[in-house]
C-alpha cells in the first residue's frame, strides 16, 4: 500500500485540527523550546547517542495535560534526529489494517507520533507490541485450522505516543516505551519568554509587564498563552493604537473574562458547583459533570489538572473536594466541618 492509497484521515503528515494555528509559533529545535530543563535535557542526551549510533531512537511516551507541546516535541524530535515524522491519533484508526498500513510504509529511522495513544482499540494495540519490539508486523492469513501466521518484517522505526494521562493506557504498551516523560505545567518566566518570543515572530510590541500579566493568567499552559498572547493583539489593535501595554492587556483579559488566576467561566462554575450544589465534597465526577454540562473527559483533562495545582480543588478516594481557597476566592466562609484539613 502506498500513502495516497491510506485515507488521509488516517495520517497526515501535517496536523489539520485546532491546534493549527500554532504550528507557526512551535520551535523546531531542543535549543529553542523553552521550559521542561530536564525533558529537553534527557532528550538531548538519547537523541544525541541515538545520532552517533545510526539507530532508531528508543520508543517515547510523552503525557501530561493537553497544550503543554507534546505534539511540538514529537517535532522537535523528529527535526533533531533529522527524519520525518508522520502523525496520526489514537481515534482515527479504525481497523487493524489502517495501523498496519501506516507501519509498512515508514522509512528506516522514522517517527510515527500516535497523538491520544490511549484512545486506540484493543485490535490495532496488539499490532504495536511486535512492531515496537522486534519491528514486524504478526499478520494472521486465513481462518480456522488452515490460519498461519506471517511476520512482515518493518523498518527501524520510533513511536513516539502522546496521552494526557498514562493511567490510561495499558500495561504492555506502557511498557514497550523506553523513554517515558510527563509535561509539568510551566513556571511563569518560561511562559513569559514563550509569550516573547512568540510577539516577535507576530511582530506585535508587548510591554514587559504586559507579558507578566499574560503569563499569569495562562494556567501554566504555552497554548493557552498563546491564544491569549493573539486576543489581546487583536484587542490592542483595534481598541487602542497596536501595543500592548499592561493596560491593554487588562482591557483585553477583562473583556475575555479570565481573572487573576487564569480561570475563565468554566472553572468558576466548576467550583461553584462542588460548594454550592455539592456542600464543598466531597462529590464524584459524573455528578459535576451533569452539574454543569461538560464533558467528563475535558473536566478530567483539562480543568481539574489545573485546579489541583493551583490548590482549590482537591482529589480524594471518596471524590472531589473544593478547598479553602476555593471559598476564599468566591468570598465565601471557609467550613470547618469533620474531615477537613483547611
Ligand atoms: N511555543 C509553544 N510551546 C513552546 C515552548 N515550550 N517553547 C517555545 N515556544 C513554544
Amino acid at each position: 500500500m502506498t500513502d495516497d492509497e491510506l485515507s488521509p484521515r488516517v495520517v497526515t503528515s501535517a496536523r489539520l485540527d485546532d491546534d493549527d494555528f500554532e504550528v507557526g509559533l512551535r520551535p523546531r529545535t531542543l535549543d529553542a523550546y523553552i521550559g521542561q530543563k530536564r525533558l529537553r535535557e534527557n532528550l538531548e542526551v538519547a537523541i544525541a547517542a541515538t545520532r552517533q549510533r545510526v539507530e532508531a531512537l528508543d520508543h517515547v511516551l510523552l503525557y501530561g495535560p493537553p497544550g503543554l507541546g507534546k505534539t511540538t516535541l514529537a517535532y522537535v524530535i523528529g527535526n533533531e534526529l533529522g527524519v520525518p515524522v508522520r502523525t496520526t491519533a489514537g481515534p482515527v484508526l479504525e481497523k487493524p489494517g489502517d495501523l498496519a498500513g501506516i507501519l509498512t510504509n515508514l522509512s528506516e529511522h522514522e517517527v510515527l507520533f500516535i497523538d491520544e495513544i490511549h484512545r486506540l482499540n484493543p485490535a490495532i494495540e496488539e499490532i504495536l507490541y511486535p512492531a515496537m519490539e522486534d519491528y514486524e508486523l504478526d499478520i494472521v492469513i486465513g481462518q480456522g485450522p488452515g490460519a498461519r501466521s506471517v511476520k512482515v518484517p518493518l523498518k527501524h522505526f520510533t513511536l513516539i505516543g502522546a496521552t494526557t494521562r498514562a493511567g490510561l493506557l495499558t500495561s504492555p504498551l506502557r511498557s514497550r516505551f523506553g523513554i517515558v516523560h510527563r509535561l509539568d505545567f510551566y513556571r511563569e518566566e518560561d511562559l513569559q519568554e514563550i509569550i516573547r518570543r512568540s510577539a516577535e515572530i507576530f511582530d506585535v510590541p508587548v510591554e514587559v509587564d504586559a507579558t507578566a500579566e499574560i503569563a499569569s493568567r495562562s494556567r501554566g499552559t504555552p497554548r493557552v498563552a498563546n491564544r491569549l498572547l493573539r486576543r489581546v493583539r487583536d484587542f490592542a489593535q483595534v481598541r487602542a493604537d497596536g501595543i500592548v501595554t499592561r493596560q491593554v492587556a487588562l482591557g483585553a483579559l477583562e473583556m475575555l473574562e479570565i481573572d487573576a488566576n487564569g480561570f475563565d467561566e468554566a472553572d468558576r462554575r466548576l467550583l461553584k458547583a462542588v460548594i454550592e450544589k455539592f456542600g464543598g465534597g466531597p462529590v464524584g465526577l459524573n455528578s459535576i459533570a451533569a452539574a454543569i454540562s461538560e464533558e467528563k473527559e475535558a473536566i478530567e483533562d483539562i480543568y481539574e489538572p489545573f485546579l489541583i495545582q493551583i490548590g482549590f480543588l482537591d482529589r480524594t478516594p471518596r471524590g472531589r473536594v473544593a478547598t479553602g481557597r476555593a471559598y476564599d476566592y468566591f468570598g465565601l466562609p471557609v467550613p470547618d466541618g469533620e474531615g477537613r484539613l483547611w
